[in-house]
């Protein structure tokens, strides 16, 4: 479990991204994160695998407080939380085969024969296994975010953290990616933060969603219940129940 209590951060030359966030992200669930651009939901999820440190509050998973953590703890820690982001992040001058297999040699400095059968292991269950000699600009973009999703498997995390993973794909990819997901959450229990400025996302893959206003949680519940009674004005207009003239 994810325990955010009472987060804040300001970044250095005074922009304050999030005041006083507390939000529980239970284990096995797809949480969904969603706010206007600039709303604060990168600095967000960045706080969850401290990429950016809260200027004030604390992350706790599994009852240990993580932003406590420094040195070799912190990067064992991050070891645990895979991230994947709107512009996939691949290495453009390595093979698909090898940027599945980065983690390894982030993690132990090798590549073992073992690491690899796995890595073709999580090509194969993307569906890009034929891929694995390819380089990524020779991948769609649709495919090109199936590969980052083999990769963040690589370490077998406990969470992963989807940063607009479909933002730049079409109807048809976002939904290949969005199912993926949702399969991979079924298979595994990982646990995935999705953020995202788009409700049908939510809809399609999230049990809980928390909407950001202006670097505070505006609203926060089921999706169901927030969809059939959103509260907050941001959550109505993400909804698209917008009332031109009142
Ligand atoms: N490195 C930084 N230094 C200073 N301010 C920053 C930095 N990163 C983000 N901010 C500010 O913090 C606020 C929240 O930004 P953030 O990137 O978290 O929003 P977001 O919800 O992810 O937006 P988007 O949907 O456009 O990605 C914004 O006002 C932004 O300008
Ligand atoms: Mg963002």
């Amino acid at each position: 479990m994810i325990s955010i209590q009472h987060v804040c951060k300001t970044y250095p030359g005074g922009a304050q991204a999030l005041t006083d966030i507390c939000l529980d992200i239970a284990d096995g669930d797809i949480f969904g994160i969603i706010g206007m651009s600039g709303a604060g939901k990168s600095t967000l999820v960045r706080t969850i695998n401290l990429l950016e440190r809260p200027t004030e509050g604390k992350v706790v998973v599994d009852g240990q407080d993580v932003t406590a953590l420094h040195g070799a703890d912190l990067r064992t820690y991050r070891r645990r939380v895979a991230m994947i982001f709107q512009s996939f992040g691949l290495l453009a001058q390595k093979t698909v085969l090898d940027n599945v297999c980065f983690p390894y040699v982030a993690a132990n400095g090798k590549v073992s024969t073992q690491d690899r059968e796995h890595a073709l292991e999580l090509l194969e269950r993307v569906g890009l296994r034929e891929k694995a000699s390819s380089y990524p600009s020779q991948l769609s973009g649709g495919q090109q975010q199936r590969v980052a999703i083999a990769r963040a498997l690589a370490c077998n995390p406990e969470v992963i953290l989807c940063d607009e993973a479909t933002s730049a794909l079409d109807p048809k990819s976002t939904n290949t990616i969005l199912k993926l997901l949702r399969d991979i959450n079924r298979e595994t229990g990982v646990t995935i933060v999705v953020i995202t400025h788009s409700m049908d996302v939510v809809e399609k893959i999230c049990n809980n969603v928390a909407v950001l206003e202006d670097g505070c949680v505006v609203e926060q519940g089921s999706v169901a219940d927030v969809f059939a009674n959103p509260q907050a004005d941001a959550t109505k207009v993400l909804l698209g129940k917008v009332d031109w003239d009142a």
